[in-house]
């Protein structure tokens, strides 16, 4: 998708379809109460085309709700979309994001090949809405179709950005060029998530994370099982024992010029390729979903490309410890006891709790490679999806300042994280009678107790878990945003890196 920016008057755009928003602007309450569809910009010929139909009552500006006009009067673009956003009062950045997701959604079954959209006018929503409607096309413009051979092309060629006269230009051409990088960062992550666990294997992951590193300028090593045995990671290596695939341990660097000292960010990716469960198997029923076990993982990559080419001054290192999951002769059995990395012993309660046996290995490693702080992504628990549903993700975190710094990166991503309580009580349920610890604590807390077995690794370095299970991947297609991967993480690690960058 190429993408452009406009300072153009709105009405002078010549393009196939220009959207522009609209907030439900109503105030008053009870059964007289009419929604106010407003357009959000300041451009009478616009406004005029607009007025019948908004004073029509057919259009509510519901969030992302969408009303398309042909040949709108006086305007040089060929149709005309209102998107909603929904009550005024509560329209912020991300209501732009999605929105420009649902006008690109709106064009893409349609045919139309090249959109514009109008930005708001309003101040508070400048410039930062530029990032956001890009990233929004971006998210929009994906679907998950990749192996249908009727796969009609419905793909984007051009999507601009039309700026109103009042913004910062530099601001408003920073966030234009950020929105992009961040967006097809996002939507690499996705086509990663997406790959069935056939095509997909350890080595094939570790192959797609070079290429990218060496498109992008990232250092870039990729290992397997010697690599593995060398650094005796005991339990990464008891869950890809099991498979005839070997594992991959995918190691990125990006080490900004001039920056010697300083914070060295550890991203840790569980990524396991295809999860089905070992010698504790999984149920057949949605077994097929867990081709997107490796979804931390590819967050990580992805956020490392996005890195990459946004260039913060902070040194960042990305390891996604990659394995398949499967029962063989070889596997490793329940009741096992493996070592660590670290020197710990591990008790295999459930050979379906692997990835927080494949993290354990990656958090030691971050740190021996010099992690100052770091996070973690995976797809790790059931548990977290009953805790919070779909809605959203887990996050757990052993520090206050370096949790704060993440809570700052949601408010710029507007993705979804709700922090979830650690503690020693937690601990005790995953003691063994065997070894030092044991890779499951029963049935309630199970996201607490999985991140306390991380945490055992983490030790006191700063670190926070993300368990994104419940949001990896939309179950249900919404106006923005197919079914399928979502990326999610790629955004908040991302801005959560740059808060340690050097000004
Ligand atoms: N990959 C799964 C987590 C998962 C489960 C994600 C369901 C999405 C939906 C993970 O490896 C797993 O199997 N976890 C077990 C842990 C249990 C055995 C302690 C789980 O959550 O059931
Ligand atoms: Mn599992
Ligand atoms: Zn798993």
């Amino acid at each position: 998708m190429r993408t452009e920016l406009s300072f153009a008057p709105f009405h002078a755009i010549q393009t196939e379809l220009l959207a522009v928003l609209a907030a439900d602007t109503q105030t008053g309450k009870g059964p007289d109460a009419k929604p106010a569809p407003t357009l959000l910009i300041h451009d009478d010929t616009i406004q005029s085309a607009a007025a019948q139909v908004l004073a029509s009552g057919e259009f509510k500006a519901g969030a992302n709700e969408t009303l398309l006009l042909h040949a709108p009067a006086g305007l040089a673009a060929k149709r005309l979309l209102l998107v909603g956003l929904g009550t005024q009062a509560k329209v912020t950045v991300h209501s732009v994001r999605n929105a420009a997701g649902a006008a690109v959604r709106f064009c893409k079954p349609r045919g139309i090949r090249e959109l514009a959209l109008a930005l708001p006018s309003s101040e508070g929503l400048l410039p930062a809405s530029a990032r956001a409607a890009v990233e929004g096309a971006f998210v929009g413009d994906f679907d998950p179709d990749t192996y249908r051979s009727d796969r009609k092309d419905q793909s984007i060629q051009s999507f601009t950005v039309a700026a109103p006269a009042n913004g910062d230009r530099q601001a408003l051409e920073a966030g234009f060029r950020e929105g992009a990088i961040i967006g097809e960062s996002q939507n690499f992550t996705r086509t990663l998530v997406n790959e069935p666990g056939n095509k997909l294997t350890p080595t094939v992951l570790g192959q797609r994370a070079a290429a990218m590193a060496k498109e992008v300028g990232l250092q870039c090593e990729v290992y397997s099982t010697d690599k593995l045995h060398e650094l005796k990671m005991g339990a990464f290596w008891a869950v890809s024992q099991g498979s005839a695939e070997p594992p991959a341990l995918i190691v990125m660097r990006y080490e900004p010029e001039g920056v010697s000292d300083g914070p060295v960010l550890g991203l840790v990716g569980k990524g396991i390729t295809f999860d089905t469960g070992g010698i504790s198997i999984k149920p057949s029923d949605n077994m097929e979903k867990m081709k997107y076990d490796m979804a931390g993982g590819a967050a990580m990559i992805g956020a490392m490309r996005a890195i990459a080419l946004l260039k913060p001054k902070v040194r960042v290192l990305g390891i996604v410890c990659a394995a398949e999951n499967m029962p063989d002769g070889k596997a490793q059995k329940p009741g096992d006891v493996q070592t660590a990395m670290s020197g710990k012993t591990i008790e295999i309660i459930n050979t379906d709790a692997e990835g927080r046996l494949v993290l354990a290995d990656g958090l030691a490693y971050a740190k021996q490679l010099g992690a100052t702080h770091l996070i973690d992504a995976a797809t790790l628990t059931g548990a977290c999806v009953v805790a919070l549903g779909m809605v959203n993700a887990g996050a757990f975190s052993n520090d206050e300042d370096t949790y704060a710094k993440f809570s700052a990166a949601l408010q710029v991503s507007g993705e979804k994280f709700w922090r979830l309580p650690l503690g020693d009580e937690y601990v005790e349920m995953i003691k063994s009678d065997i070894s030092d610890i044991k890779n499951t604590g029963g049935r309630w807390g199970g996201a607490i107790t999985a991140a306390e077995f991380l945490h055992t690794f983490a030790e006191d370095t700063p670190w926070i878990h993300l368990d994104i299970a419940g949001i990896a991947w939309v179950e249900d297609a919404r106006p923005y945003i197919a079914k399928g991967p979502s990326g999610v993480a790629v955004r908040s690690i991302l801005e959560w890196a740059r808060q340690y960058a050097k000004a």
